[in-house]
C-alpha cells in the first residue's frame, strides 16, 4: 500500500482523513511543529504506527512514497524541491510557489525528477466544475469564448482559528491577487489553455480587513486572456457573504452553476443550455446533479466532495495509473501565474502583463533571480506593499486580541 506523509496537520488532516477512511493509502508520518496541532492528531489518531516529527528534514527522511504539502501557503516550493530530493512524489496545496525564482527553481525541480508533482486544486472537482470539463470536452460546448470563476469567502468569524493571531501569518500579509487558484483554476482545468495576458483589480483595504488584521486588499480580480484570446474573469477573497460559482461560454452555449444565495444548489447542481450545432440559438435548458465513476464514494467528502478526488488522484498516479487527473507542474503555474501578474498589474497603474510560459526555459530565464513578494521574511529589497496603495500598518494590539479569541477557541475545544 502506498505511503504517505503528511506535513502541516491543520490542512492536512484532511488528506490523513481521506487515507484511514478508504483505506488506500496508509499515513505513515506526520511533521508539525506546533504542539497543539500534533496533540490533537495524537488523541484523534491513536496508532502507533504514526511517526511525529517537529523538524521537516527528519520526517523528510522517513520510509514513505508521497508526501502532502499542506504547510504554509507561500512556502511550498523550497519543501516541494527538498521532497524531490529525498526521492519523494508530492502533493502540494495551494499555492505552489512564492516569488517567480522559486517557481523556476521548483519547475525544473519537478522536470529533473521522475516522481510525480500534483497541485491540490480541489476545487476543479466540485461536481459542477467537473461536469464542465467533460462536456467542454466532449466539445458540448464548442470553442471556448468567456468565462467566470468566483471563490468569495468571508472569513473573518474563523480568522482566529486560522492565523491564530499571528501578525506574520501569510493570511495576514498575502495580497488580494495571491489565492487565486480556487477561482482561476478550475476555468484552466475544463479548458486546458495557457493563459497569455492578465490585467489585474484590487478591492480595498476596509473596516472588515482592519478588523481581522489583514493587511490588503479586501479581493482580487484577474481579466485573464487565454491563448485562443477567450478571456476569463476570477474573483476571490474575502467580502461579506460567500459564493463559490463557475460560468463557462462557448459557441454552441453555456454551462454555469448557481450563485449560492439563489439557493439552487451551488456547485453540486450544473445548469446547461447548449445546441447541437453552432447558430441554432434555440433554448435548451437542462439541470442536473453531475455523477461520475466516483460520487458514490466521494459523498460527504469536504469541499463539496472534491477532496476526495486530488487524494484518489494523487495515490492512483503513484500506483501507476496514467489516466489520473492530477493538475502538473505547468498547469499549476497557469493558474497561479496570472493572479502574481495581476498583482504586478495593480501595482503598476492597471496596465495588462503578459504571464510568462515556465514550460520554455528561456522564458522561465527571464524571472530565474525575481525574487520580489510581500512576506516580511524575506530579505529587505524584494520586499513589495501587499495592498497596492502602499504598505497597511495594523496596530499590534488587533493580533493580541485575536490571539486571545484563539486561545479562548482551543480551550472550549478540549473541554
Ligand atoms: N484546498 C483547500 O480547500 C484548502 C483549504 C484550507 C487550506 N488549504 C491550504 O493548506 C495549507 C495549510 O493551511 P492551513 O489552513 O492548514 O493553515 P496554516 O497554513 O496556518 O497551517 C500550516 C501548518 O503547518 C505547520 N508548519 C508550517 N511550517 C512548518 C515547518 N517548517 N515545520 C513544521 N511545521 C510547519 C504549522 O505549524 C501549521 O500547523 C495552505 O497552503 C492553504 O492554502 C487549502
Amino acid at each position: 500500500m502506498v505511503k504517505i506523509g503528511v506535513f502541516g496537520g491543520r490542512r492536512g488532516d484532511c488528506m490523513i482523513e481521506w487515507c484511514k477512511k478508504t483505506g488506500l493509502a496508509k499515513v505513515v508520518a506526520i511533521c508539525d511543529r506546533d504542539e497543539t496541532v500534533i496533540e490533537a492528531l495524537k488523541t484523534k489518531y491513536p496508532e502507533q504506527t504514526i511517526e511525529y516529527d517537529k523538524d521537516f528534514d527528519v520526517f523528510i527522511g522517513r520510509d514513505f512514497d508521497g508526501v502532502v504539502l499542506a504547510n504554509y501557503a507561500n512556502e511550498h516550493a523550497p519543501y516541494a524541491i527538498k521532497a524531490f530530493g529525498a526521492g519523494k512524489h508530492v502533493l502540494s496545496e495551494v499555492l505552489p510557489f512564492e516569488t517567480l525564482k522559486e517557481g523556476v527553481e521548483l519547475v525544473e525541480a519537478a522536470e529533473k525528477s521522475d516522481r510525480i508533482y500534483a497541485y491540490a486544486e480541489n476545487y476543479c472537482f466540485m461536481p459542477a466544475p467537473r461536469e464542465m470539463r467533460k462536456l467542454y470536452r466532449e466539445g458540448k460546448l464548442g470553442e471556448f469564448e468567456y468565462g467566470e470563476g468566483e471563490y468569495i469567502h468571508n472569513c473573518e468569524p474563523i480568522w482566529a482559528d486560522i492565523t491564530y493571531g499571528d501578525k506574520t501569518h501569510w493570511r495576514n500579509r498575502m495580497y488580494a491577487n495571491f489565492y487565486c487558484t480556487h477561482s482561476l483554476g478550475p476555468l484552466i482545468h475544463i479548458t486546458g489553455m495557457r493563459p497569455i495576458s492578465v490585467t489585474g483589480f484590487e478591492l480595498p483595504f476596509n473596516d472588515r480587513a482592519a478588523r481581522m488584521g489583514l493587511a490588503a486588499g479586501s479581493a482580487g480580480i484577474e481579466m485573464v486572456t487565454l491563448e485562443n484570446g477567450a478571456v476569463v474573469k476570477s474573483m476571490h477573497g474575502n467580502l461579506d457573504k460567500n459564493s463559490i460559482r463557475y460560468c463557462i461560454y462557448g459557441s454552441k452555449g453555456r454551462a454555469e452553476s448557481a450563485i449560492e444565495d439563489a439557493e439552487n444548489g451551488g456547485v453540486e447542481r450544473i445548469y446547461t443550455n447548449l445546441d447541437e450545432r453552432e447558430g441554432i440559438m434555440k433554448q435548451n435548458i437542462e439541470t442536473y446533479l453531475p455523477k461520475d465513476a466516483l460520487s458514490e464514494k466521494a459523498d460527504g467528502a469536504g469541499h463539496g466532495s472534491s477532496d476526495y478526488y486530488v487524494m484518489y488522484n494523487f495515490i492512483s498516479a503513484i500506483e501507476g495509473d496514467k489516466t489520473a487527473d492530477n493538475i502538473g507542474i505547468y498547469e499549476a503555474c497557469d493558474m497561479f501565474l496570472p493572479g502574481m501578474f495581476a498583482y504586478f498589474s495593480v501595482l503598476d497603474g492597471g496596465k495588462p502583463q503578459t504571464i510568462p510560459d515556465f514550460r520554455n526555459k528561456s522564458e522561465r530565464d527571464k524571472y530565474r533571480n525575481d525574487t520580489r513578494c510581500t512576506d516580511p521574511q524575506k530579505s529587505a529589497e524584494c520586499i513589495i506593499p501587499s495592498y497596492g496603495k502602499g504598505n497597511i500598518e495594523i496596530p499590534d494590539e488587533i493580533y493580541q486580541g485575536i490571539r486571545l479569541k484563539y486561545l479562548k477557541n482551543l480551550q472550549e475545544k478540549r473541554k
